[in-house]
Formats: structure tokens, C-alpha cells, sequence
């Protein structure tokens, strides 16, 4: 498995606070993967799972509220997918409560995963979209 996502431009949506939250959620996916492999203290890492859920909807109310806003003709599949994505981390939380540091590299493999693909494909396609109603 990949150990590091660095940010680079090929991530960037085109605006700036939605790329600066983005850099942000992987930097603490990124120190949860250097904790994992340092600590098996479950604390550590109940503390980065929490931010990094924190940092997630904080993106996402910032995302889905520029949509409304401007009335984004496919706002109902970012919703979508955010919903999904918080069932599947609702549930990986439920198992690392039982079962702790065990589950956490199946969570960083799925939240490696979904990070990239909603980045670079939902999230890619409202660039165009926000950036010709002035918003970047
Ligand atoms: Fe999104």
C-alpha cells in the first residue's frame, strides 16, 4: 500500500479553500498512517480518526453549501456520495472501538481510496462550474 499522499496541483479543484481543506484531511490521513506504524497506542489513533472525521464534514458543509449557493445541477451526487462516505466511516468506527489498532490500515486503505477517486472525479467536475460563477 501506498504510505504518503502528497498533494499536488493534479489534486487541486480549483478553489482555493476546497483545496486547502482537501491538503488538509490528507496531511492527517498521512500522520495516521506514520502513527500506525509507531504506536499501538488506541488513543493516538482515536485521536486523528476524530480529526480527521471533524475535518470531513467541516469540508463537506463548505463543499455542499458553495453548490447551493450556486445552484450546481448535480449537487444531489456529491451529497450522495458524502452520505455514503460517512455510513462507511461510521462503521469502521464502530469496529476500532472494538477492535482497535487491528482495523486501522483496512480504514487508511479505504480512506487512501476514496479520497483520491471523490478528488479527482466528483469533486473535478464542479471546478469549471464554480470557477465561471467567480468562485476560486
Ligand atoms: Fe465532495
Amino acid at each position: 500500500m501506498k504510505r504518503e499522499i502528497i498533494w499536488n496541483e493534479a489534486f487541486s479543484v480549483g478553489v482555493k479553500i476546497l483545496d486547502q481543506q482537501h491538503q488538509k484531511i490528507l496531511d492527517e490521513l498521512n500522520k495516521l498512517y506514520s502513527t500506525f506504524d509507531t504506536t499501538s497506542e488506541k488513543e493516538d489513533l482515536a485521536i486523528i480518526l476524530n480529526n480527521l472525521i471533524d475535518y470531513a464534514s467541516q469540508h463537506f458543509s463548505t463543499e455542499e453549501g458553495l453548490l447551493e449557493k450556486y445552484k450546481y445541477h448535480d449537487l444531489i451526487t456529491q451529497r450522495s456520495e458524502h452520505s455514503l462516505y460517512q455510513q462507511k466511516i461510521n462503521g469502521f468506527m464502530q469496529r476500532f472501538e472494538a477492535e482497535g489498532h487491528a482495523v486501522v490500515l483496512e480504514t487508511i486503505g479505504f480512506l487512501a481510496d476514496w479520497w483520491m477517486g471523490h478528488i479527482q472525479g466528483c469533486d473535478k467536475e464542479y471546478s469549471r462550474f464554480l470557477n465561471n460563477n467567480g468562485v476560486f
